[in-house]
């Protein structure tokens, strides 16, 4: 038997919750499909549990795209205020942690039951651990518990990153198949991994947590960084890793806001007997200062000449490195790359050249810094699509 609809979202997620709310508040008929076994899974896992589910400082330059231009009519269409408004409408709590990056005070499942219940509100049909077998034109969906048609079809499926918690590149492979062209899609959000003399000297690090400036290209983050068992995480290395491409190397600034040369040629003066691992010490986390001072043969201030101290200086400023690669779609947060940009209207999502579709959230080559900029972009091009479906 086959069921009509108006609306057919696949993909429960961020983008595709939002979607449903908005169409199904038009008084269109929506059912929203899922594989998984439950709806916004990765919302509940996101922000360590608290969900950062939008930030303040949005704006085009966030993202990453091969159309820096194209995520600005779905932000200007939906705020970070809408988000609030409907958080606060639920009477959910929130605060500013830092960089205008907002949190839930209780729990990321306060979000996904505030889009379940707007959802229920508007008769959205929800529908989980429905396998889909088959799109096709018209549109016809085919599942493992009955087929569905709808004249307007909505791709939500986010992007492979995580496959353990059903990620999948369903998107890419419908679009592709109505016509449209990827952009390669890659990890983002990543940690990094190094081999060698790099990697062993980190190993023994893991753990050792600073504040640094990362750079990759043109691209600088000044944020935390985390020294791993595979080699290097935390916010700085996660957002540069977006911008990172195989064989590109990468510059820390190990002692950001510190003339380092000058602090060090100093300390020389008034402390000449102290070992520069101490005077490391006081600088940098311990275990990094004595593995830093140890290329030193444990040397005393007092015996290193001044422009060896500038040198050192200068190698804390801008530790260069070659990364082996990342921790892959398994650890990476988000997939940057996706269905392209040109082939989607930018005011509604949908595909030029296929009326009645549309691509929305991870699944397009949009993909955020680290900060609630993901989530935003899910909701406001969900809201855009809802709007037009
Ligand atoms: P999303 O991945 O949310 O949803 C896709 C849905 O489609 C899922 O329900 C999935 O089951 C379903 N699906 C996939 N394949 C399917 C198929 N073949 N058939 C049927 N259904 C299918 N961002 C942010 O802004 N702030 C944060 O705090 C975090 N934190 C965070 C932590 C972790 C650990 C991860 C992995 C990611 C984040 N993110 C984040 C990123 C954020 O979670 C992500 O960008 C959005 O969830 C993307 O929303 P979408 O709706 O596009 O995809």
């Amino acid at each position: 038997m086959t069921t009509g609809f108006d609306v057919i979202i696949v993909g429960a997620g961020a983008a595709g919750l939002m979607c449903a709310m908005t169409a199904g508040a038009r008084g269109r008929r929506v059912l929203l499909l899922d594989h998984a076994e439950a709806a916004g899974k990765k919302i509940l896992i996101s922000g360590g549990g608290r969900c950062n589910f939008t930030n303040l400082d949005t704006k085009a330059d966030r993202f990453l795209s091969d159309n820096p231009h194209f995520c600005r009519a779905a932000l200007a269409g939906y705020t970070p205020h809408d988000f609030i408004a409907l958080v606060e409408k639920h009477g959910i709590a929130w605060h500013e942690k830092t960089l205008g990056q907002l949190f839930c005070d209780g729990s990321a499942r306060q979000i996904v039951a505030m889009l379940l219940a707007e959802c229920a509100a508007v008769g959205v049909d929800i529908r989980l651990s429905h396998r889909i077998m088959s799109v096709d034109q018209g549109f016809r969906v085919e599942t493992d518990h009955g087929a569905f048609t709808a004249p307007s079809l909505v791709l939500a499926t986010g992007g492979p990153s995580i496959p353990k918690m059903g990620a999948s590149g369903f998107a890419y492979d419908i679009a592709t198949g109505f016509g449209l062209k990827l952009v390669p899609p890659r990890p983002a959000l990543v940690p990094l991994t190094f081999a060698g003399d790099d990697l062993a000297m980190m190993q023994p690090l893991s753990g050792v947590a600073l504040d640094v400036i990362a750079r990759t290209g043109k691209a600088a983050f000044p944020e935390a960084m985390l020294f791993t068992h595979r080699g290097l995480s935390g916010p700085a290395i996660l957002q540069i890793s977006s911008y990172w491409r195989a064989g590109q190397g990468i510059t820390i600034n190990l002692l950001p806001g510190i003339d380092a040369a000058r602090v060090l040629i100093a300390r020389k003066a008034e402390r000449p007997n102290a070992a520069l691992r101490t005077i490391l010490g006081e600088l940098l986390p311990q275990r990094l200062a004595q593995a830093w001072a140890a290329r030193f043969d444990e040397l005393t201030m007092g015996a290193l000449r001044d422009r060896t101290l500038a040198e050192i200086a200068d190698g804390l400023k801008s530790w260069s490195l070659m990364p082996a690669g990342s921790e892959g779609y398994a650890k990476a947060e988000v997939t940057a790359g996706g269905v392209a940009t040109d082939g989607l209207s930018q005011r509604t999502l949908e595909a030029k050249a296929v009326p009645g579709l549309f691509v929305i959230g991870e699944a397009v080559d949009v993909t955020g810094w680290l900060g609630g900029y993901n989530f935003q972009w899910a909701w406001a091009s969900g809201y855009a699509a809802g709007h037009a479906s």
